[in-house]
């Protein structure tokens, strides 16, 4: 076999990133959104994919022949940055409306149809950001059925101010005279505010009126049709080949590892890579899932040892990481020379990172993932990607639909070098480790007993390697330090410090003082990302 990235695997703990090479076609129904650069274009896909239909977020440029090839029940135009009169702002491509689809345009996606269909769009004096109060004038058929008066929440200094020949104006607001418009004969929609962001309340009302009663949606798309299609495709992929899925404990790997077990059984060989560096009990409990729950043929590897002596001395953050890719994709690769004949290698890549590496969008930006260097040219397997064409909550939705616990399905992140990256300054020895295990399990105890879990991005415990004094039952102590640190966000790009309650900390604290004999101290990071980052190396 061929020496394999630690980005083509699931290393413990953390969820695996893919090159991807194709964009995902999966229902029988969809509606593309073309991205303009908006800051809500995901979000828009989103919110369709909520209303039960399927929908992909394709770069504006994409090309008519690409939105085409998906015989897509709607197109809708995102809103961007640019004012439709800069130099080099995106156009609109005038074949989108001979496809014979309704077009919704929001925000810049409006204002590009108004201005190619004739209409008015100008520069406003002032620009309209945030709440907006919408008044509707005409509900005609997007509008239908909606209060006459609503809030909206727009973002936007170019503005409509007289709808093209042939259209009618539905709404206006303080600032736009034109808020929203519509051509039905042509199957031309347009809406200056944005419906995908909760700040417009009626927003996802005027999305499913679009899909429903404009573009004609059976709006079946849900996690069950999606295991359904999945499974399908995955028979189709595999045939009869055998399949192997590095296990990581994670929501992303555990899903894609079930998908396919339910697709082809006992042709699937889970590979679980203990390299204990794991929380209290994280091991036990995917162990327990996929071999006595699942009955998933799992092959579990104890390997705290090899990666305790190969991190011995080492404190610097980069080496640790470094020394951890190295030993996992070592061990994951002899587990595989020993599965003899497994062609296939699963994958629990996104659909935000299809869209993030360029494969769904053509964006720029690319996360800077710590661990992922990319998969290696001359891969020995072929990939199995079920969860590509999914956003992570479209996971965790198939992870419950497949009957997985819902402690994996709502398992917060976790990296993949696990503690070792926990215990800074310093080298992860075993005793270090089971101090900020048991550290952390009185966390989670706590965040879970409180019902914060779910609310948290992260909640863990850091252990810097120094000592402070302290003083117990009339004793000097000197004794280990524990950092809580606990983030609310929504991608990890940027975080805030949880305000958990005051409370809330003190039992955690006096907990962690009391049952852990080498604790003696208990301090809050208060810090936001930027400038810190979430993990402390
Ligand atoms: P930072 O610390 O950069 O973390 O704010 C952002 C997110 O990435 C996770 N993280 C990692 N994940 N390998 C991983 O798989 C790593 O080496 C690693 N370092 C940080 C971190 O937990 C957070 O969710």
């Amino acid at each position: 076999m061929t020496e394999l990235s630690a980005g083509s695997l699931a290393m413990p703990g953390t969820e695996p990133e893919g090159a991807p090479a194709e964009t995902p076609e999966v229902a029988a129904e969809e509606v593309v959104v073309l991205d303009y650069g908006g800051q809500y274009s995901q979000l828009i896909a989103r919110r369709v994919r909520e209303c039960g239909v399927f929908s992909e977020l394709l770069p504006h440029h994409v090309g008519v022949k690409e939105v085409e090839r998906r015989r897509p029940r709607g197109v809708i135009l995102s809103g961007g940055p640019a004012s439709v009169y800069a130099p080099g702002a995106p156009p609109l491509d005038p074949a989108l409306l001979q496809l014979g689809v309704p077009v919704l345009g929001i925000c810049y996606g409006m204002q590009l149809l108004a201005l190619a269909l004739g209409g008015r769009v100008e520069a406003a004096e002032v620009g309209e950001f945030g709440r907006s109060e919408l008044r509707v004038t005409e509900p005609g058929r997007l509008l239908a059925g909606l209060p006459a008066e609503q809030t909206c929440w727009m973002s936007h200094r170019d503005t409509v101010f007289e709808a093209p020949p042939g259209f009618t104006a539905l709404a206006a607001s303080t600032v736009s005279p034109v808020a929203a418009l519509e051509d039905v004969a042509r199957g031309v929609y347009g809406i200056q505010f944005h419906p995908e962001v909760v700040h417009t309340p009626y927003g996802q009302a005027i999305l499913k009126r679009f899909l429903e009663d404009i573009c004609g949606c059976e709006s079946t798309w849900s996690a069950a049709s999606i295991v359904e299609d999945q499974v399908e495709r995955i028979r189709r992929q595999i045939g009869g080949g055998r399949v192997i899925c590095g296990l990581s404990g994670g929501v992303d790997s555990s899903v894609a590892a079930l998908l396919v077990h339910r697709a082809v059984g006992d042709q699937l060989t889970c590979v679980f890579v203990d390299h204990g560096l794991m929380r209290k009990g994280e091991g036990e409990q995917v162990i327990s899932a996929f071999r006595d729950t699942f009955h998933v043929p799992l092959v579990a590897v104890d390997a705290e040892a090899r990666f305790l002596e190969a991190l011995r001395g080492v404190s610097e953050p980069e080496a640790k990481r470094k020394i951890i890719g190295r030993e996992f994709i070592r061990v994951f690769d002899e587990e595989a020379t020993r599965l003899e004949g497994a062609r296939y290698l699963v994958q629990g890549t996104l659909y935000s990172d299809v869209i993030e590496s360029g494969g769904g969008t053509g964006a720029a930006t690319i996360k800077s993932h710590h661990n992922v260097g990319g998969l290696p040219d001359d891969l020995a397997f072929e990939l199995v990607e079920p969860l590509r064409a999914l956003f992570k909550d479209e996971v965790r939705a198939v992870g419950a639909e497949l009957g997985l616990p819902e402690r994996l399905v709502w398992r917060q992140p976790f990296p993949g070098p696990g503690l070792a990256i926990r215990i800074v300054g310093g080298e992860a020895t075993r005793e270090r480790l089971d101090t900020l295990r048991d550290a952390d399990a009185i966390l989670q105890d706590e965040i879970r007993g409180a019902g914060l879990y779910r609310e948290l991005w992260q909640s863990f415990c850091v252990l810097p390697d120094i000592r402070t004094v302290g003083v117990q039952g009339d004793e000097r102590t000197y004794g280990s330090v524990v950092v809580i640190r606990a983030v609310t966000s929504d991608d990890a790009m940027t975080a805030d410090w949880a305000r958990l309650p005051y409370d809330l900390l003190e039992q955690i604290a006096s907990r962690m003082i009391n049952e852990i004999r080498e604790v003696n101290r208990v301090v809050l990071d208060i810090t936001s990302k930027p400038p810190g980052t979430i993990e402390w190396e």
